[in-house]
């Protein structure tokens, strides 16, 4: 018997609910879309650089029941299995909006389906889980072979977070490495602000790179040849500051500058900047999942979190699979950024694990 699922999503700056249909044995569910909806608070964050955990958490507030409702709305019968909410890693004040709301709904709902079911998920799992969700809304995921799949390199790159995991089952891991310091996705973010990009900065850091030259500027490339899986990023993103301080003209370059003939232009452009950054970041994360990939001969790779949706690293890492003769396993395009369709997922794969988590936020909780 299958369940349906209402995920709910508040870790960060996304308010997000979905409602998923799930079925079949932890080693090769079955899910279903029926809706997915993400409300982004970006315009509320822009103005400071960055998410601010308070207003995240007034926004997620004023926003949950009138998504829910809008959802309750569009959906003739809304019988529901169970309720799924993030309980953490992530914001903690921002959790609490999810928590809170998820209860009292659970509460309401329960008086006339006494069955009803309250999921604590791990935000990470629900990344680490992405790559089974089907791509399309109301078209179930195809059968995904498992037998190809296991063991597995998994790599959760998002802008809290940035581990390497080595999997040899839909719920047995192992933590290889991760980073000591910043984020990728932090990394991406910072870079974007010293560069005068808006907020989130991943995007815009990918967009103007590939108009970028990636060779220009040799930024380091943290612990790349360090003989542990742990990435490090504080240090790349200081040579990124660095440089912009001592060649200060590049901030005022224009893209197509060095195309413009006449009055002289720099050389370098804030575009091969972006590029070079961008370059230098994502070389240790697919060397390290291509290592440890051969280390522990796995049968796939397993792509996942916000950086996910970086095109560059897509590719590299489809082209290193492809030379290990791997698979190569990512989430579809709209759910490698935070989403609650993940969460109802990781909340089905949790029940079936009968994984009890307390309903209670967790800012700091690990995979
Ligand atoms: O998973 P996510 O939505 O939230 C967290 O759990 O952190 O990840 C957000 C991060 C941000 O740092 C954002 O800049 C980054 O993912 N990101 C990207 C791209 N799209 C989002 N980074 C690089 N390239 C992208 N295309
Ligand atoms: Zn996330």
């Amino acid at each position: 018997m299958g369940m349906r699922i209402l995920g709910i999503e508040t870790s960060c700056d996304e308010t997000a609910l979905a409602l998923l249909e799930a079925s079949g044995p932890l080693a090769a569910p079955k899910f279903r879309t029926l809706k997915n909806i993400v409300s982004s608070q970006i315009a509320v964050h822009k103005p400071f650089g960055g998410v601010v955990p308070t207003l995240a958490k007034r926004e997620h507030i004023k926003n949950l029941p009138k998504i829910f409702d809008n959802l309750r709305l569009k959906t003739n019968d809304l019988k529901l299995d169970a309720i799924a909410v993030t309980v953490g890693p992530g914001l903690e004040p921002a959790l609490w909006a999810g928590i809170e709301f998820a209860r009292a709904l659970h509460a309401e709902l329960k008086v006339k389906n006494p069955d009803l079911k309250l999921i604590g998920v791990n935000h990470l799992e629900g990344h680490l889980y992405s790559f089974l969700l089907p791509k399309k809304t109301g078209i179930p995921n195809s059968e995904l072979r498992i037998s190809n799949v296991f063991p597995a390199i998994a790599l959760i790159v998002s802008g809290g977070h940035t581990i390497l995991l080595k999997m040899d089952s839909m719920t047995k891991w192992k933590k290889l490495g991760e980073t000591l310091d910043d984020a990728v996705g932090e990394a991406f973010d910072k870079v974007a602000r010293m560069l005068s990009l808006p907020y989130p900065g991943g995007p815009e850091i990918q967009r103007l790179a590939e108009k970028g030259n990636p060779d220009v500027i040799p930024f380091p490339r943290p612990m790349l040849r360090h003989k542990s899986y742990n990435f490090s990023y504080s240090g790349l993103k200081t040579s990124v500051l660095y440089y912009l301080r001592d060649n200060s003209d590049v901030l005022r370059s224009r893209n197509s500058d060095s195309a413009k003939g006449g009055r002289r232009s720099p050389r370098v452009t804030k575009a091969d900047v972006a590029a070079s950054f961008q370059a230098a970041a994502l070389e240790p994360l697919v060397a390290k999942a291509a290592r440890a990939a051969m280390e522990f001969k796995a049968r796939s790779i397993i792509l996942s979190g916000g950086v996910a949706a970086n095109r560059a690293l897509r590719k590299k890492l489809q082209v290193e699979s492809k030379k290990l003769k791997v698979n190569f396993l990512a989430p579809p395009m709209d759910f490698n950024t935070d989403n609650a369709v993940m969460i109802a997922a990781a909340g089905y794969m949790g029940h079936l694990r009968k994984k009890k988590r307390k309903l209670a936020a967790n800012g700091g909780m690990g995979i």
